[in-house]
């Protein structure tokens, strides 16, 4: 027997073709972008969480000289929003880069990956992801769980022999 992992992941040109909240989730990332501290990998990345309650909190990645130190821009953000916020849900996350322009949005590395299905574990609704650079094709995806299929999760931490 086989299973096929199948998931959807939305296109689009550019961010008009995109909901007015959407836009403006995806115009404050790429404003933070200037806010990334990256001069190690000079690779600079912005996310920025929509949250039930309408508060919208930036974050950029954040590297040190001791390199593992550094934290992805995604954590950043969604540590901040969760720390500050426990109780709200995420509605949406955009991450962009520093291009100028991408036909292939960059899309959130694994540890972030595992950190962000967690959070929508906890909650009822699933997050909707925005990806992409400075202009440009737009990458929509509507559930953690297609970036991470078969995840680690705490439900496997009860599995203990
Ligand atoms: N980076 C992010 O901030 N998010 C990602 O999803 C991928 C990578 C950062 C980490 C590091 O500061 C730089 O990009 C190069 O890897």
């Amino acid at each position: 027997m086989k299973k096929i992992i199948q998931f959807e992941l939305g296109v689009h040109t550019d961010d008009q073709a995109l909901g007015v909240d959407d836009r403006s989730l995806l115009d404050v990332a790429r404003s933070a972008l200037s806010r990334a501290y990256a001069p190690y990998s000079d690779f600079q990345v912005a996310a920025a969480v929509r949250l039930s309650n309408g508060t919208i909190i930036e974050g950029t990645n954040q590297e040190n000289a001791a390199y593992p130190s550094g934290l992805c821009a995604e954590r950043v953000a969604l540590f901040y929003a969760k720390s500050q916020y426990p109780n709200e849900q995420i509605t949406s996350l955009a991450i962009v880069t520093n291009h100028e322009e991408l036909s292939s949005p960059v899309a959130p590395c694994g540890a972030c990956r595992q950190v962000i299905l967690e959070y929508q574990m906890n909650q009822k609704d699933p997050l909707q992801f925005l990806l992409s650079a400075r202009k440009g094709t737009v990458y929509t995806l509507s559930d953690a769980r297609s970036l991470l299929p078969l995840h680690f999760s705490k439900e496997d931490l009860k599995k203990a022999p």
